[in-house]
């Protein structure tokens, strides 16, 4: 058995880990009235349905209906047992855990966990290689010699694989690693006959890590112009290049705050970026953008800044990039690299503040990116295809939101191809609405009208459950109602789930606790309980309430329940009355639960 962690000590982990700080850090939130809005990071969705309210320290999304406090927000999110959601925010508050108590909670593998420190130990050998020995002095100089100084050498971890066959494994098979752990961690290769050898030798090393910022593989450069030019650790359970933005666990604070990232194809790139002062930089691995890398961005941001290189390929990865995050609702704007530039050259050649102004500042929107991007595919020449050319553009203006910028572009295509304005609007129009785009103005009240639409759904419950969902609501704020209501109804709500969430209540202001959902939800075990109580919490209910109402919707319940409780023994009686072949009376009996049901109806 675990260890259980006091109730002092989780209480303490969770009131230092404010839940609107904690989710801002996957989620970009915005402030609407008491609670805050964002895109749900559990399901797709476009508009947000996601809330957090400070006040009760908890998160809903009306959406998919997770719910929860901070500790099951992680858990979901980072897919953590309890415990290591526990230890991961008491590490973020500086809280220490007791000692044991987390032993042996991970749901990482315990294979997986000795990948992870031997990676922990070969990149601290190998910067340290790099940093102070003789050994690693041609690797110190290859980066020196690309303009990275040692502050970033320092930030990045970056290391020196020694150009030896067996060094790496020796060190580790000196701490009492297996070699078999070593071949799946790809840090060191079986030939065929069974001979090992380092996989990396005689190269810089670029660590890898994961959003925690635990290195989970290399990016290993030749300096000698070798091929290839980077060898990367193999592909494993916990090292997926296509679920992996380098650099994120750095830039992550640094994207939420300017709600913007920029977007590179080369480990060098970023670190150059780094370097310059853009720090909210990431990269893929090598390979084209996922779409798990797209929605993984779109959670924390609105704009993308795509900056890769500006040679054919560069620019074929862009429009790919760009319409991938474009799906996904982001806003893209596409770096202002001259020809057949790359970001990491433009740093060296031009200096880090031209950098930051005149490439990334400066970016271009997607449009006009677009409208440079494909001129390629037509001869403007031909009068056939400019016209094709134009309607091209004008479908891909079609989707943009923002008028001022549609017609910005219609000036602009207006002006170079001598079309009267007259005649483009009425083919974008044409375009929007064949497209079935018509919907400017309610998209910007989308968070209100996720309220009221909840509100709405909310009235179409019949009365008695309407009845206990408001008393609930107001029983988890504030205890005097909790005990009149459990003086007076106890138990006895129709809803199941209502009762199970009541019965837990009673017994968590029994053991003295004070009103606080959050922390109620926390004794709850079972999920779609916290769920429900989330949901409860989030209800919109004033805080004045008059003892009246309290009554009223006590009364409603008990009416429902006399009522259901007439109808079941009057159905008793019809059964009765028919195994006495009594059809008469069975009818009259009949007629009376139609007549209650009809009653029901009419109070609910
Ligand atoms: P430098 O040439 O050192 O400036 O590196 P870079 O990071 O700018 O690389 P480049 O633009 O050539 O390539 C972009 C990314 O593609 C790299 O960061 C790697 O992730 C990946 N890549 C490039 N070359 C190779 C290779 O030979 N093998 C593998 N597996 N990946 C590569
Ligand atoms: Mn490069």
């Amino acid at each position: 058995m675990p260890n259980r962690v006091s109730e002092e000590v989780i209480e303490e982990v969770r009131k230092s880990n404010d839940i609107a700080d904690v989710v801002g850090e996957y989620v970009q939130l915005k402030k609407q009235g008491r609670n805050y809005f964002g895109l749900c990071p559990f399901h797709g969705e476009k508009s947000p349905s996601f809330s957090v309210t400070q006040e009760k320290q908890i998160f809903h999304c009306f959406g998919c209906g997770k719910g929860g406090n901070v500790l099951t927000f992680i858990m979901e999110i980072e897919d953590f047992s309890f415990y290591e959601a526990l230890k991961f925010l008491a590490d973020r508050s500086g809280i220490e855990l007791p000692e044991n108590t987390i032993q042996n909670q991970n749901t990482i593998s315990t294979e997986n966990q000795n990948v992870l420190t031997a990676y922990e130990w070969v990149t601290k050998l190998y910067h340290h290689l790099l940093r102070y020995t003789k050994d690693g002095q041609e690797g110190y100089q290859y980066f020196k010699e690309r303009g990275i100084n040692d502050e970033t050498i320092g930030a990045f971890q970056l290391g020196f694989a020694p150009n030896a066959k067996n060094f790496t494994s020796e060190f580790l098979e000196k701490k009492g690693y297996h070699q078999q752990i070593l071949v799946k961690a790809g840090l060191i290769s079986l030939n065929e006959d069974n001979n090992i050898s380092d996989r990396f030798r005689g190269r810089v090393t670029i660590p890898i890590r994961n959003h925690l910022g635990k290195t989970i593989g290399f990016g290993a450069r030749t300096i000698t112009g070798q091929e290839p030019k980077y060898l990367n650790s193999p592909e494993s359970e916990l090292f997926q290049k296509g679920k992996i933005l380098y650099n994120f666990d750095l830039a992550k604070k640094h994207i939420r705050r300017q709600n913007e990232v920029v977007l590179f194809e080369g480990y060098m790139d970023v670190i150059s970026a780094f370097q310059a002062g853009v720090k909210n930089s990431v990269a893929t691995m090598g390979t084209s953008l996922t779409e798990f890398q797209a929605k993984l961005l779109r959670r924390y941001v609105d704009t993308v800044i795509i900056c890769y290189d500006a040679d054919n390929a560069g620019v074929e990865a862009t429009y790919k990039a760009a319409e991938l995050l474009r799906t996904t609702g982001c806003q893209v704007k596409i770096a202002n690299l001259r020809e057949n530039m790359d970001p990491d050259s433009f740093i060296r050649e031009y200096g880090d503040e031209p950098f930051k102004e005149e490439v990334i500042k400066s970016s271009k929107t997607f449009m006009s990116f677009y409208m440079q991007y494909t001129k390629k595919d037509y001869n403007l020449r031909n009068e056939g295809d400019r016209i094709h050319y134009i309607e091209d553009i004008l479908k891909q203006l079609a989707m943009i939101e923002s008028p001022v910028e549609r017609e910005y572009y219609l000036k602009e295509l207006s002006n170079e191809y001598s079309i009267s304005m007259d005649t483009l609007t009425q083919e974008l129009q044409d375009h929007r609405q064949k497209m079935g785009i018509h919907k400017d103005k309610r998209e910007k009240n989308r968070y209100t009208n996720r309220v009221s639409n909840l509100q709405s759904s909310a009235r179409l419950l019949p009365a008695f459950q309407n009845a206990e969902r408001q008393l609930l609501a107001h029983m988890l704020q504030n205890i005097s109602i909790a005990d009149k209501v459990q003086e007076e109804l106890g138990a006895s709500f129709n809803v199941d789930t209502h009762k199970v969430v009541a019965t837990h209540l009673y017994a968590f202001y029994e053991e003295g606790h004070e009103a606080d959902v959050s922390r109620f939800i926390e004794a709850l075990s079972d999920s779609a309980l916290k769920q429900l109580v989330t949901e409860l919490a989030m209800m919109p209910v004033s805080e004045d309430i008059s003892d009246r109402e309290i009554n009223d919707y006590i009364r409603v319940i008990h009416a429902e329940q006399s009522s259901m409780k007439d109808i079941h023994s009057l159905k008793e009686q019809q059964k009765l009355a028919e195994q006495q072949n009594d059809p008469i009376k069975a009818a009259q009996i009949a007629m009376q639960i139609i007549e209650l049901q009809k009653q029901l109806k009419n109070i609910n």
